[in-house]
C-alpha cells in the first residue's frame, strides 16, 4: 500500500562548523603544525576532541512518510533546503557504517533508522513538576498521545513528530553530523586485523596443494562468524560510557575485531592477540555496563563477545 504523503518531520539538527584555518594561525596557532586540524592544529588526542568551532541547533520541517528513513530526510534537506549540511553515507542499507550518528542520543545508523521509531510528539507536560522537580520519563509515560496543534512549540498538525540528531557521541565532530572516528580505526589497526595463518595449505593425498584457501569445518566458522560482521561504525564505542575517545580504553570494536581472530582456528597468533589486549586500557578497561550490546546494526552480542573475550585472556 502507497502511503500518503501529506505528513511532515521535524529535524532538530545540532550543526557544528570547525574554526577556519586561518582564523586559528591568527589566534596563534602554530604555523608549523604537523597536522592541519579543525581541533587545535596538532595530533594530540585531548585537543582533537575540544573541536573549536560554531555550533548552533538548526531545524527543518520536511514532507516524510513513517517509512521513510532519517537519511531520506537528510537527504532532502540537502537537495532540496540547504546543501551545506554535512553527513556521511555510502552503501543506503546498513552494510558500511559511514553514517553512524547519534538520533534523539541515542548511537545508531541514519539508513536503518525510521521515521515512524524515532519521530516523538514533544509532551503538553511541563519539564518540572508544581514543587520544581524535573519530571522523569517514567512519569511521563503514561499521558496519552496531544494533538499537534495543540502543543506549545506549535508543531503543525500532521506533523509525524521531531527527531533530534548530532554527531556520534564518544569521538569530536568533523562538520555537523560527520564525526571523526579515526581514533576508533587506529586502535582497530593496531590490534593488526587481519589473518595470520602458518602457510601450511590443504594438501592431497599425493602430496600437492589440494585449495588454495585454509579449510575450517562448520563448527570452527561458527566460533567467530557473526563477530566478522562487524562493519566498524562506532555505533557501540558511542554507546560505551568508559571508550570516550579511546585514550583508557581501546573500545568495544577494537575488541571484537580482536576477538574475531583470536576465535579463528586458521590464524596463529592467539597468544600474541591476547598479550595485546591484557592491558589497563584492553579487557581491564572495559566495565560490563554493556551498553555496547544495545544497536550493534549488526546483530553482535558486543557486551556477551566483550565478557567472554575478557574471560579467555584471563584464562590463560
Ligand atoms: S560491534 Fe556492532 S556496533 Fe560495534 S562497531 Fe561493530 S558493527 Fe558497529
Ligand atoms: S550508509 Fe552504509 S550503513 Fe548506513
Amino acid at each position: 500500500m502507497v502511503e500518503a504523503n501529506n505528513t511532515t518531520v521535524t529535524l532538530q539538527v545540532h550543526r557544528f562548523t570547525p574554526r577556519p584555518e586561518r582564523a586559528e594561525r591568527a589566534r596563534g596557532g602554530s604555523p608549523f603544525a604537523k597536522k592541519s586540524s579543525p581541533f587545535g592544529g596538532g595530533s594530540d588526542s585531548a585537543a582533537r576532541r575540544r573541536p573549536r568551532g560554531k555550533q548552533w541547533v538548526q531545524e527543518y520541517t520536511i514532507p516524510a512518510r513513517p517509512s521513510d528513513t532519517v537519511l531520506d530526510c537528510l537527504l532532502t534537506i540537502k537537495r532540496t533546503i540547504n546543501p551545506t549540511l554535512a553527513f556521511r553515507y555510502s552503501c543506503g542499507h546498513g552494510m558500511c557504517g559511514s553514517d553512524a550518528a547519534a538520533i534523539n542520543g541515542t548511537p545508531t545508523l541514519l539508513c536503518t533508522a525510521t521515521v515512524r521509531d524515532w519521530a516523538k510528539q514533544p509532551s503538553t507536560a511541563p519539564e518540572v513538576d508544581d514543587e520544581g522537580f524535573r519530571r522523569t520519563g517514567d512519569e511521563t509515560a503514561n499521558e496519552p498521545d496531544v494533538p499537534a496543534e495543540n502543543v506549545e512549540n506549535n508543531i503543525p498538525e500532521g506533523s509525524l513528530g521531531v527527531i533530534e540528531l548530532a554527531s556520534l557521541p564518544g569521538f569530536p565532530p568533523q562538520r555537523d553530523l560527520i564525526a571523526d572516528i579515526d581514533p576508533m580505526l587506529n586502535q582497530i589497526r593496531k590490534l593488526t586485523p587481519y589473518l595470520q595463518a602458518d602457510g601450511v595449505l590443504a594438501t592431497t593425498a599425493e602430496g600437492k596443494v589440494d585449495v588454495f584457501e585454509y579449510l575450517q569445518n562448520p563448527e570452527q566458522l561458527a566460533k567467530y562468524e557473526t563477530l566478522s560482521n562487524c562493519i566498524a561504525c562506532g555505533v557501540c564505542e558511542g554507546a560505551c560510557p568508559v571508550y570516550a575517545g579511546g585514550d583508557a580504553f581501546v573500545g568495544p570494536a577494537a575488541l571484537i575485531w580482536a576477538s574475531r581472530f583470536i576465535n579463528d582456528s586458521r590464524d596463529t597468533k592467539a597468544m600474541d592477540r591476547m598479550d595485546a589486549i591484557d592491558t589497563a586500557d584492553g579487557v581491564a578497561g572495559c566495565q560490563s555496563v554493556r551498553a555496547c550490546s544495545r544497536h550493534c546494526p549488526r546483530g553482535i552480542d558486543v557486551g556477551e563477545e566483550m565478557w567472554q573475550i575478557v574471560a579467555k585472556v584471563r584464562e590463560r
